[in-house]
């Protein structure tokens, strides 16, 4: 998953819009209700953000940062690495739904390949760190630090990549599994998402070493094997090994896959939009049975048009657009109008109001749902009726007709709030055909007997919270982000001139092959550090057109970007005290 567009104020119709096709990531929040998620929680001692900004922090090892900084404008360095890129896409490591748990899946076996590259690439790394194969395939490495009394931290990424379509193999400029170094991009399935992030990761510590580098504080390393389908071989058991290993709430900070950056206001401006929440998800189905019969003689309404008549009350009622003033959205949108130029004065203002105004906020939410549906997406539950199904025979009354609802909910709502609220709107419908409503396991409405019924459920179990938001005022680990982005930012020949501002965001899974699309790995690590961070450091316009589609690309100065950032975020912790 991972690395939708961003979301900006001047894409959305406020200002230019050149910037939007290669801006990148994601966007920010909504607010309603009285959910009981993990978010809502962290909502009530949250205060709203002003933006601060972080000066740029530079390694104190500055003589190491110096050399390792001349080594990335090495070319046979470069070279090395986009070589270990190619050569891990070129081992079709493909999450597929329909996988069984490892060991009684042979096609898992395609990990121990993966693991043959990596430690043939990178033989000092898997010689010094410490290596635990959890559930066989899932690679996490212990850097043992010489102050344990440091909190670890946590760097992730997955081995995984999301199937190609075998029609569209030949629509690919070089093919899927090459690897292929064309002098700019490293061609594949994976070279954006997600395997630049290990080979990344596993450089920065080579050079490291190989420079002589100890760590003050351990860093731990997990990369697990199904982020693109379920995540229970893959990070849920890593994270249960690591619960046991280190305990709760034992890790500093936890850096993952997620958004990165891009330029604005004609390229003057780069933002960078660290994903410090991520949407809920429920993928509700409605099922509703009908007795059958001959359709020579019918019924006035079938099961067909029973369910019909509960999608057509569903889209009719779309869940309320809201600005939570202490969720992730108005963070960024504070950000965005506080920092872009390009941001209309009269918005900048509305915005500024919105601080302290209620009047102001439910405008601003207002404006912004009007301008683009992208902030819509933002601030509400989003619902979509992606699957219909229903009948058999055209002489044959249907006895069950379903459909499944996709969606993704408000950072300040919950699960049962979704779930509480279809059973409300669907309620009307059972009462009109007086047929009996059963929903999430309880009884709602007793209809007329013989009549049938429409049951509610979660379809495939998978329903899953907002995430707990990360503290992003006045918190020491997101500051030395901010800090860190900004120092990578600074030390690169490419974006050294540009103003850089980093702006909290919002990950809503924008993942478009799988059905069963979900979030990052990071839903099953909350336990272990409050301090989540979903960002690849990527720029937006080094990606050659998106990820999960043909054409996977990426640009070989993003990996060097990438090893810039991970090199100053492994140094500048070692620095920081508890
Ligand atoms: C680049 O790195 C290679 C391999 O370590 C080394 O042989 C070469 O001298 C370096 N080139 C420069 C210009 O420093
Ligand atoms: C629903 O059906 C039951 C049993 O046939 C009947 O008693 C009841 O009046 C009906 N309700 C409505 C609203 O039609
Ligand atoms: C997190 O901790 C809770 C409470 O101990 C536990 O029930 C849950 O399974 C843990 N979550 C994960 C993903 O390990
Ligand atoms: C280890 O880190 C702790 C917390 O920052 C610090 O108080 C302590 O002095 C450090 N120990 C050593 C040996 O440097
Ligand atoms: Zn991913």
């Amino acid at each position: 998953m991972v690395l939708s567009r961003l979301i900006a104020l001047t894409a959305l119709g406020f200002g230019q819009v050149g910037h939007a096709a290669q801006a990148l990531f994601e966007a920010p929040i909504p607010f309603t209700g009285t959910g009981t998620s993990p978010a809502q929680i962290a909502f009530d001692a949250y205060s709203p953000s002003t933006c601060k900004q972080s000066p740029a922090l530079f390694p104190k090892h500055s003589e190491l940062d110096a050399s390792l900084e001349k080594l990335f404008n090495n070319r046979t360095f470069q070279l090395n690495a986009y070589e270990a890129l190619g050569s891990i896409v070129r081992v079709p490591s493909v999450s597929t739904d329909d996988l069984l748990p490892v060991g009684q899946d042979p096609r898992w076996e395609v990990f121990l390949d993966v693991h043959a590259v990596l430690e043939s690439k990178f033989p000092l790394v898997f010689k010094s760190l410490d290596l635990t194969k959890v559930n066989m395939h899932n690679i996490v490495l212990h850097w043992q630090g010489s102050n344990t009394t440091l909190k670890p931290i946590l760097m992730t990424a997955h081995q995984d990549v999301v199937p190609v379509e075998p029609l569209t193999v030949d629509q690919w400029v070089h093919p899927p599994f090459s690897g292929h170094y064309d002098g700019t991009y490293i061609w594949g399935r994976g070279s954006c998402d997600d395997k630049p992030d290990i080979i990344s990761q596993l450089t920065t510590v080579d050079s490291l070493i190989r420079h002589g580098f100890k760590p003050t504080r351990t860093v731990v390393f997990a990369f697990g094997i199904d982020e693109e389908s379920s995540g229970k071989e893959g990070a849920g058991k890593i994270a249960r090994f690591l619960e046991a290993k280190y305990g709760k709430d034992a890790f500093a900070s936890l850096l993952d896959e997620g958004s990165g950056f891009g330029a604005r206001h004609g390229g003057d401006l780069i933002i960078a939009s660290p994903d410090t929440g991520e949407k809920g998800y429920v993928d509700i189905h409605i099922e509703v049975n009908t007795p059958g019969g001959h359709s020579s003689v019918p019924p006035r309404h079938t099961a067909i048009g029973i369910l019909a008549s509960a999608i057509v009350a569903i889209e009719a009622d779309p869940h309320p657009v809201v600005l939570p003033r202490a969720g992730t959205a108005f963070q960024q949108i504070t950000c965005e109008a506080t920092f872009d130029p390009s941001v209309p004065s009269e918005i900048r203002e509305l915005v500024e109001r919105a601080a302290h105004d209620d009047d102001a906020l439910e405008e601003l939410s207002r404006v912004l749902a009007a301008q683009n549906p992208l902030y819509e997406v933002l601030m509400a539950t989003t619902q979509a009726v992606d699957i219909v199904q229903g009948g058999v025979k055209i002489n044959a009354l249907p006895e069950r007709a379903v459909a499944i609802v996709n969606h993704r909910i408000a950072q300040q709502s919950s699960v049962s709030e979704v779930m509480e609220r279809i059973t409300s709107v669907i309620l009307p419908t059972a009462r009109k055909f007086n047929i009996t409503l059963n929903a999430f396991g309880k009884s709602v409405y007793h209809g007329a007997s013989g009549a049938g019924e429409i049951n509610l459920a979660d379809t495939w179990g998978t329903a899953l919270e907002p995430a707990p938001m990360t503290p992003t005022v006045d918190a020491k680990p997101y500051e030395i982000l901010m800090g860190t982005i900004k120092a990578a930012l600074k030390a690169s020949p490419k974006y050294n001139k540009n103003e850089v501002v980093i702006s909290p965001g919002l990950a809503f899974g924008m993942s478009v092959t799988n059905i069963c699309s979900r979030y990052t790995d990071t839903q099953s690590y909350w336990n272990l550090t409050k301090h989540i961070f979903r960002y690849g450091h990527t720029d937006g316009s080094g990606i050659y057109d998106g990820i999960h589609t043909v054409n996977e690309a990426l640009n070989g100065e993003s990996l060097i970007e990438k090893i810039r950032f991970h090199t100053k975020w492994i140094l500048n912790w070692d620095e920081a005290e508890d």
